[in-house]
């Protein structure tokens, strides 16, 4: 089968390869890819997010197989522009994305179903906001409704903070139009994991779970980014709280989804808190997480196109899952600067120095024709497994530990803390 994948981080350089270690994939593409993708895939010069040019490429290849990962060309209908073209597509439809690209959506569900998750108040007018934030006091947080690239929550220490993030994203609108509205919510206490699960709609599959590091320094200082790593299993999430999680949020999700006509087919994350008063969630994404998937889908057993498409043709109760039984670890080398200003452009050398069962995907990369060099914010995610955490932490900063570039930055305590 010829097969078109869609964007171009380190999430979709390992799809890519999981998938390049199916029988059945006899051809395998990546729109747009990267330099690191370039060595699984054949990578086609068309933006994530131009949907008319992706459907029209899909149909004049006649491409069998289409996986959109990325939440832009989910929240745009990406998915059902290709099926509508006649394209069989792996991921959420528009109406189940807005799971994830509205976060006003997402709240609304979980009150309206009963799912556990922080209190909250919905707000489009900033003096109302700003009062609310004066009388609930801090600490308090600030959320914009749409998609900010992982960067749109502001947990606030103090009522100040939290006033200015607040008008940064209704007045100043620091995020665009996805800051027009924003949810205000209770600060929430506990360890955070992360759960993925394929859905058809009908069953649920949930994958080990993971945890991400979302702040830009050691001890989780700085800004929040798209991640800086992740490990797979969460030492926190035991049996006792996977089921509790199946029974109070998986579940209650994907049928409140479907009693709302908006059926979920493809991978939710689910982004939990571990509350004192139990599993909240704190979001959900409406695909894999990047770069929780690295770690992941490194595990993966199972040929992931035919789950890919069980999912689609809703008989995933079919399929057998199954994870490698053993710890991974994926630490994110970034450019300096990142999550703001940055340069790119810079040689990165020592990749040929790191050891064979060291997996490095690449996220930020393009390929010269004699060197890699960066051209992202995050660039590489050095991933390794082992037989425990600790051992797949040490392994993966063994890979690290070859790798440079200039003005580079990485997290010392990825799987640490
Ligand atoms: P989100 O994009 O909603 O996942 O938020 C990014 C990060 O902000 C989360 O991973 C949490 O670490 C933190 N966060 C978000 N909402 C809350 C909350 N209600 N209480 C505490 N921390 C939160
Ligand atoms: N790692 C968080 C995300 O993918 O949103």
């Amino acid at each position: 089968m010829k097969v078109l994948v869609i964007g171009g981080g380190g999430r979709e350089h390992a799809v890519c390869l999981a998938l390049s270690r199916s029988k059945r994939v006899t051809r395998l593409l990546c729109a747009p890819g990267n330099g690191g993708i370039a060595s699984v895939a054949e990578c086609v010069p068309i933006a994530a997010t131009d949907v008319p040019a992706l459907v029209r490429y899909a149909k004049e290849n006649a491409v069998d197989f289409v996986v959109v990962t990325p939440d832009d060309p989910l929240a745009l209908g990406l998915v059902d522009a290709l099926e509508e073209a006649g394209v069989k597509a792996f991921g959420p439809r528009k109406n189940a994305a807005i799971i994830e690209s509205s976060k006003v959506f997402s709240k609304n569900l979980m009150r309206k179903y009963g799912i556990p998750t922080a209190e909250y108040e919905v707000f489009t007018d900033l003096e109302a906001a700003e009062a609310y934030i004066r009388e609930k006091g801090a600490p308090i947080v600030v959320k914009a409704d749409g998609l900010a690239l992982g960067k749109g929550v502001v947990v606030a220490e103090t009522v100040e903070e939290a006033l200015n993030a607040a008008r940064a994203m209704m007045r100043d609108k620091k995020f665009g139009e996805s800051g027009s509205r924003v949810v205000i919510e209770e600060r929430m206490t506990g360890p955070e994991v992360t759960v993925l699960a394929f859905t058809d709609g009908k069953t649920i599959r949930p994958m080990p779970s993971s945890q991400d590091h979302k702040r830009v320094f050691d001890g989780n200082r700085g800004p929040n980014t798209g991640g800086m790593g992740a490990f797979t299993p969460s030492p926190h999430y035991t049996p006792e709280i996977a089921q509790v999680c199946m029974e109070t949020i998986f579940r209650p999700t994907i049928e409140a989804m479907n009693k709302e006509g908006r059926p979920f087919k493809g991978v939710i994350y689910f982004g939990l808190m571990l509350t004192p008063n139990g599993p909240r969630v704190v979001e959900y994404n409406a695909r894999f997480g990047d770069p929780e998937a690295q770690p992941l889908l490194t595990l993966l057993e199972t040929d992931l196109l035919d789950i890919f498409e069980a999912v689609r043709e809703e008989r995933l109760h079919e399929i057998d899952i199954r994870f490698r039984d053993e710890a991974a670890c994926c630490v994110v080398m970034a450019s300096g600067g990142y999550p703001g200003v940055y340069e790119k452009g810079f040689e990165i050398t020592g990749l040929d120095k790191v050891p064979e069962d060291i997996i490095v995907y690449h996220a930020g990369t393009t390929f010269d024709g004699k060197a890699y060099r960066t051209n992202g914010g995050r660039v590489l995610g050095v991933t390794a497994t082992g037989p425990t955490l600790e051992k797949a932490v040490e392994r993966a900063y063994d890979g690290v530990e070859r790798i440079a570039f200039k003005n580079m930055h990485y997290r010392k305590d990825i799987g640490r803390i």
